[in-house]
């Protein structure tokens, strides 16, 4: 889901070459199209839009015409850097970093815990962004903090109802060469998406429940984690020009 461009569409390139089967969703249909005729891997698409009520019937007719899902990987994700905290940005994120993420990973938990002899995984990215709340991008870093919280709590939940052929993944990328950061700031420290794409599927593969990358940003964020608050929120963290 979010297989039409930059991290989404380097894991499907990833996982084509492991010679998985792939299912690639967003809203671009003419991409998803051009996609697939790169990628003979590639073998059903589906036009989703996760803020759309509909999506979760779209994501199972796509599930359908697979046969079945081995692993569900969420991509789809917005974000802006905010600081004159315009309201159409700040909503547009939360409906779809937290509700449309929400509807999606609903959907294949309840069509996984249906199936308790086949082994599912769901990976979803959240973000280095979760770590601490980021005064530049307050919806953006709110909303990761929320999926990881999330996928926290249905592993939790998959040890009380005993589902153990559930896997869940919780992928933290730092900054990544991608359309997502192409909006003119300074983005330091950034990653080639191949080499995110080709980390995260190991992570998946080796049945890692958090996969930061890369090491960089694990030393960066267990030092952030280190900060107390009321240090945190003087520290001014920003890739916009302070004026
Ligand atoms: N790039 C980074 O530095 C970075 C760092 C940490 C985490 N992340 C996270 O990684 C994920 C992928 O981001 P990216 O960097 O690869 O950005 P990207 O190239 O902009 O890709 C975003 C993907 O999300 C899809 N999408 C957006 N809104 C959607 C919607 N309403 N319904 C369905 N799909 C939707 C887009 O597809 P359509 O437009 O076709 O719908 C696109 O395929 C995001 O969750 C992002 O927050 C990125």
């Amino acid at each position: 889901m979010g297989a039409t461009s930059g991290i989404g569409l380097e894991v499907v390139r990833e996982l084509a070459r492991q010679g998985w089967l792939v299912g690639i969703a967003g809203r671009r249909d003419d991409v998803l199209r051009q996609i697939q005729a790169q990628e003979p891997q590639v073998i059903a698409t589906r036009h989703i839009d996760v803020t759309d009520d509909d999506a979760p019937a779209r994501l199972l007719q796509l599930i359908d015409a697979m046969g079945g899902i081995d692993l569900y990987f969420h991509s789809s994700g917005i974000g802006y850097q905010n600081t004159a905290l315009e309201i159409d940005k700040e909503l547009a994120t939360i409906e779809t970093n937290a509700l449309g993420f929400t509807r999606m990973i609903d959907t294949v938990f309840h069509y996984l815990e249906q199936r308790p002899e086949h082994e599912g995984h769901i990976a979803v990215i959240s973000s280095i962004a979760r770590t601490k709340g980021l005064g530049a991008a307050p919806a953006y870093s709110a909303t990761k903090r929320f999926v990881s919280h999330y996928m926290e709590c249905l592993s939790q939940l998959c040890h009380i109802r005993h589902l153990s052929h559930i896997r869940l993944h919780d992928i933290r990328p730092g900054f990544v060469r991608t359309p997502l950061i192409a909006d003119g700031n300074h983005y330091p420290l950034q990653l080639d998406p191949r080499r995110v794409a080709r980390s995260i599927v190991r992570g998946i593969n080796r049945r890692r429940a958090v996969i930061t990358v890369d090491w960089r940003y694990r030393l960066l964020v267990a030092g952030w984690r280190l900060i107390p608050r009321w240090l945190w929120v003087r520290l001014p963290i920003s890739t916009q020009p302070t004026k």
